[in-house]
C-alpha cells in the first residue's frame, strides 16, 4: 500500500488539492482565489462527492489544482471524494492535498480510506500495486496521527481480502489460504492460527466440509484464527465461506455462472482480514475467525445429488443439489462455534446465493438476525463504513421448507426465497446462540465489475470495512 503523509504545508512541486464543500473553497491567497472562484462559478455541481474540477496553470506555482467535492463534509463526502482524487491523478504524480482548519477527524480518516481503496491494485496485476506520493498538509493541533493509522488499518485488510479473491483459484486452493493467514498471524503477537487437515476434520465430525472438499484434487482446511486480547470480557465468532471455486460439483453450474466463482470464499477474506485488522488496532474484544475452506469441484470422488450428509453436530443434512455447497460448510464451522468456543455473538459472512443480487441488486448485502438491537448496530456499522446491507426476515412458516424424508433436513429447497431459506438453514445450527446471531449473504457486493468510487474493479473485500467498525464497540 503506498504511503499517506500529514504535513505542515503542501510542497512546492506537488498538485495542490483543495476540497469543496457547500460554501465553495475554503480562503485562498490571491491569485488562486479569483481562479478557482471563477472555475467553480462555471462548474456544474462542484461540491458533488466525487466531483473533481481540474484547473492548469503551466509555468506557474502550483502548476495544477485539483477541486475535489466533498458534499456536506461528512466521512462519506471525504471518502468519495479521495477514491477521486487518487483516480485523477497521475501514478507519479506528487500530490499535496491542503485541508482547511476546521475538518473533523472523521474527514481525515474517510479521505485517507478513500485514497487509499481508489487506489487499489490486485498485488499481481502486471502493473504492480498502484504507487503515489500523497501529502495531506494539515494545520495546528490536531488528532488526526489517530484517523490516519486507523483509515491505514482498515485499508489494509480490505486490499488483503481483496487480494485473496482475485487471486486466481489455481493458486489458491484450501492449503495455500490458510498458509497465508498462519504466515500473517505469526507476525502479530497476541495471534494464533490453527489449521485443521481432512484426518482431523473426519476425526471430529466435519461431515459437511469433508463432502464438499471430496471432489477437489486440494483437500479442504478448517482455518481458526483467534485475537485474544488480556483485557477481552466479550468473545464474537465470524464465520466466513471459503469455497475456494465452485464448480456447482455434479449439479454443475453454467459457464456464465461459474465465470466468477473463485471468489466464492470472500466471506472468509473478510472475516480473516478484519480479524488480522482488529489485532492491529489492538482492540479489546475476543475474535475468534473460522473458515471453512475447501473446493466444489467435479469428480468421481465428489458428493453426488441426495447424499445425506451427517453435520458437526450430528444431525443429517440431505442435499439435492450439490451447488448448495456453501450452507453445508458454514453449518458445521457454526455448530462447532457454539458448542466449544460458547461466543457470545456469532456472525458469519457468506456469498451464499444468486438470489441476494436478485432481492436486492448489486451493492446491497441480505442482513438475517433475530436480535433487532446486533442487526441495528451491523447497519449503522455498515453505513458508516461505506457498505450498505438490509435485512431481510426469517419466517419460521418457511422452515418448513427444509423437511427432508431422508434426513433431519434438506439442504435446497425450491420453495420459499433462496436467500432466506439458505439463511433458515444456517439458523438450524446455532443452537442456544440463535438469538445472538447474524447472517449476511454477501454474494452480490462482494464484486465490483467497473472501478466505482473507493471500489476498483474485481474483489471489494465487502464486509472487511463494515465488521472493523462494529468490532470496535462489539
Ligand atoms: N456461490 C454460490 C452463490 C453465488 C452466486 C455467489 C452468484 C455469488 C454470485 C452458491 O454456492 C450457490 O451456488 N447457490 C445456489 C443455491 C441453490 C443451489 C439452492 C444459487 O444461488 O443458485
Ligand atoms: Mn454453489
Ligand atoms: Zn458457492
Amino acid at each position: 500500500m503506498f504511503a499517506i503523509r500529514l504535513t505542515p504545508r503542501p510542497a512546492d512541486d506537488s498538485t495542490l488539492v483543495l476540497a469543496v464543500g457547500p460554501a465553495g473553497a475554503d480562503a485562498l491567497p490571491e491569485p488562486l482565489a479569483g481562479e478557482v472562484t471563477a472555475l467553480l462559478s462555471s462548474a456544474d455541481d462542484p461540491a458533488r462527492p466525487g466531483a473533481v474540477q481540474l484547473l492548469p496553470r503551466p509555468a506557474r506555482q502550483p502548476a495544477r489544482v485539483l477541486l475535489a467535492g466533498i458534499g456536506a463534509g461528512d466521512e462519506a463526502g471525504w471518502r468519495a471524494a479521495g477514491a477521486a482524487i487518487i483516480r485523477t491523478v497521475r501514478a507519479d504524480e506528487p500530490v499535496g492535498i491542503a485541508l482547511g482548519p476546521d475538518v473533523p477527524a472523521e474527514g481525515l480518516c474517510g479521505l485517507a480510506e478513500g485514497l487509499w481503496l481508489g487506489g487499489y491494485r490486485f498485488r499481481d496485476a502486471p502493473r504492480g500495486p498502484r504507487t503515489a506520493e500523497v501529502t495531506i498538509a494539515v494545520t495546528g493541533a490536531h488528532p488526526y496521527e489517530q484517523s490516519l493509522e486507523t483509515a491505514r488499518v482498515t485499508a489494509a485488510a480490505t486490499w488483503l481480502a481483496r487480494d485473496l479473491a482475485n487471486m486466481p483459484a489455481s493458486v489458491k486452493n484450501p492449503a495455500w489460504f490458510a498458509e497465508q493467514i498462519v504466515a500473517a498471524a505469526a507476525t502479530r503477537p497476541g495471534l494464533t492460527a490453527t489449521v485443521r487437515e481432512p484426518a482431523q476434520l473426519a476425526a471430529e465430525g466435519f461431515g459437511g466440509i469433508l463432502a464438499v472438499g471430496g471432489g477437489s484434487a486440494s483437500p479442504p482446511r478448517l482455518l481458526e484464527l483467534s485475537w485474544r486480547p488480556e483485557s477481552a470480557s466479550r468473545h464474537v465468532v465470524l464465520v466466513g465461506k471459503g469455497i475456494t471455486f465452485d464448480t456447482g460439483g455434479i449439479s454443475i453450474k453454467t459457464r456464465d455462472g461459474m465465470k466468477l466463482m473463485k471468489k466464492d470464499m470472500s466471506g472468509a477474506a473478510a472475516v480473516v482480514a478484519a480479524t488480522l485488522g482488529a489485532a492491529d488496532l489492538g482492540l479489546g474484544v475476543r475474535i475468534t475467525a473460522l473458515a471453512p475452506l475447501a473446493e466444489n469441484a467435479v469428480s468421481g470422488s465428489a458428493y453426488r445429488p441426495g447424499d445425506v450428509i451427517t453435520q458437526y453436530d450430528g444431525t443429517t443434512t440431505e442435499s439435492t443439489n450439490s451447488d448448495a455447497e456453501g450452507r453445508l460448510v458454514l453449518a458445521d464451522a457454526l455448530a462447532y462455534a457454539v458448542a466449544e468456543l460458547r461466543p457470545d455473538v456469532v456472525l458469519d459472512l457468506a456469498t451464499l446465493t444468486g438470489a441476494n443480487a436478485v432481492a436486492l441488486g448489486k451493492r446491497t448485502a441480505a442482513l438475517y438476525s433475530y436480535d433487532d438491537e446486533l442487526a441495528a448496530a451491523l447497519t449503522a456499522a455498515g453505513a458508516a463504513a461505506g457498505e450498505s446491507m438490509w435485512r431481510l426476515p426469517l419466517p419460521d412458516d418457511y422452515r418448513e421448507y427444509l423437511r427432508s424424508d431422508i434426513a433431519d433436513r434438506h439442504s435446497s429447497p425450491t420453495r420459499g426465497a433462496g436467500s432466506v431459506v439458505a439463511a433458515l438453514f444456517l439458523s438450524e445450527f446455532l443452537g442456544d446462540r440463535r438469538d445472538r446471531w447474524a447472517h449476511l449473504d454477501m454474494s452480490a457486493p462482494s464484486w465490483a465489475e467497473q472501478d466505482d468510487g473507493d471500489l476498483s474493479v474485481g474483489a471489494t473485500g465487502w464486509g472487511t470495512r463494515t465488521l472493523l467498525r462494529w468490532l470496535v464497540s462489539a
